[in-house]
């Protein structure tokens, strides 16, 4: 199960392969907007262009899902790590930052360990126990 660690919010969560970033942020009760997307959001349309997190490491290149027709057109004037939370599905461990457009500067320390960090393989399933004959 992957890992992703939210930077600024100092958080590693599991979550199944093919969990939508937008919709574990939010239910993990993490901040994805700024002032402009908590005022209105598209709910995860790919319209509003509000839900931005910059990739900040994959365990292995692929981590996430390919960029999307809608990511390709509305970051075309973004860095290269941005991305719209709504649009991906995480298949494998990342650290990730939301807001990237925010409070920088501050965050340069934890950015540069989660970085150098290596990311968790994830939370593997515990195999079932085995069910014994004798009673
Ligand atoms: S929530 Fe609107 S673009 Fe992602």
């Amino acid at each position: 199960m992957p890992v992703v660690r939210f930077v600024r919010e100092g958080r590693e969560l599991d979550c199944p392969a093919g969990t939508n970033l937008r919709e574990l942020a939010l239910a993990e009760g993490l901040e994805l907007y700024g002032l402009k997307g908590r005022l209105g959001n598209c709910g995860g349309c790919g319209q509003c262009i509000t839900c931005f997190v910059e990739v900040v490491a994959e365990r292995q290149p692929g981590a996430l899902s390919a960029p999307t027709a809608v990511e390709i057109k509305k970051l075309r004037r973004r860095p290269e790590t941005w991305r719209l939370a709504c649009q991906v599905l995480v298949l494998d461990s990342v650290a990730v930052l939301t807001r990237p457009q925010a409070g920088r500067g501050e965050l340069e320390a934890q950015l540069e360990t989660a970085r150098l960090e290596p990311l968790p393989e994830g939370v593997i399933a515990a195999e079932p126990e085995e069910i014994s004959d004798e009673l």
